[in-house]
C-alpha cells in the first residue's frame, strides 16, 4: 500500500525543507513536523476501541488506540533522527530500535550496516522512518538485517521523498509506504532529482 500525503501544510513544509540554502535547525524542524503529521495519518490505520470517559460534568464516549503498545519505531543513522523525533511525539511509548547504515558514495551504492540494536519484532507494528528512499539499497539492506530479529505483524516505511525505483523495490515486499512525494529520477550520484539533496548533511552538517 502506498499513501502519498497531500495535506496542504505538509506540502508547504516539504517546499520549505527543499529550498536550497536552508539552515540545519530549520531543516530539522521541518522534518520533525512532517514526521509528526505522517504519524497522525498512519494512526488512522491502527486498531482502537470505544471507551467511556468521565468528564467533570458527565460521561462521554471516547477511543483508546489498542495497537499503541505494539509499535516499534526504527531510526536509521543519521538523517532519520529528526524524522523519528516527530513520530515519537505521537507515539511516545513506542519501543525504539537504532540502525547504523552507510551507503557508499559510488555506484552501485552498496550499504554497510555497522550497528543494529532493536527489540524483538515478533508480532509488532514496525515503523521504519527514513526521509529519503533513493536506490532503495539502504532500506532493502535494513529489511534483510531485521529478519534475524523477529517477524513483525506489519512493517511500514515512512519517507519524505521516495524515488519510483526505490518504492517499487520496497512495495514488492508487501510493505506499506507513507511518503510526501514520489519522483522519477535518481542521478549518477545516487540522489533523487529534484529531491532535496543530502538529508544527513542538511540536518547535521
Ligand atoms: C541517506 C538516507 C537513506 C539513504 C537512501 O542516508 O537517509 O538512508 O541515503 O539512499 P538509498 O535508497 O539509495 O539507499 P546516507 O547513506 O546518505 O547517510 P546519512 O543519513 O548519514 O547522510
Amino acid at each position: 500500500m502506498l499513501r502519498v500525503i497531500d495535506n496542504l501544510i505538509v506540502r508547504e513544509k516539504l517546499t520549505t525543507i527543499r529550498c536550497r540554502g536552508i539552515d540545519p535547525a530549520s531543516f530539522r524542524r521541518g522534518v520533525t513536523d512532517i514526521g509528526r503529521y505522517m504519524a497522525y495519518e498512519f494512526a488512522d490505520t491502527l486498531k482502537w476501541r470505544e471507551v467511556e470517559v468521565e468528564t467533570p460534568l458527565g460521561t462521554a464516549s471516547g477511543v483508546e488506540i489498542t495497537d499503541r503498545d505494539r509499535i516499534v519505531l526504527l531510526s536509521i543513522l543519521r538523517a532519520s533522527l529528526p524524522f523519528t523525533e516527530g513520530v515519537m511525539k505521537v507515539f511516545p511509548e513506542a519501543e525504539h530500535g537504532i540502525i547504523g547504515a552507510r551507503r557508499s558514495d559510488d555506484p552501485p551504492f552498496r550499504v554497510s550496516i555497522d550497528y543494529i540494536r532493536v527489540p524483538d519484532l515478533d508480532d509488532k507494528i514496525l515503523v521504519i522512518a527514513d526521509p529519503m528512499l533513493a536506490t532503495g539499497n539502504t532500506m532493502i539492506g535494513i529489511l534483510e538485517a531485521l529478519e534475524a530479529h523477529g517477524s513483525p505483524a506489519r512493517t511500514v516505511v515512512f519517507n519524505i521523498i521516495s524515488s519510483r525505483m526505490g518504492l517499487e523495490r520496497v512495495l514488492q515486499r508487501g510493505i506499506d509506504v507513507y511518503t510526501c512525494g514520489v519522483e522519477e529520477e535518481v542521478n549518477d550520484m545516487g540522489y533523487i532529482v529534484p529531491g532535496l539533496g543530502d538529508a544527513g548533511d542538511l540536518a547535521f552538517g
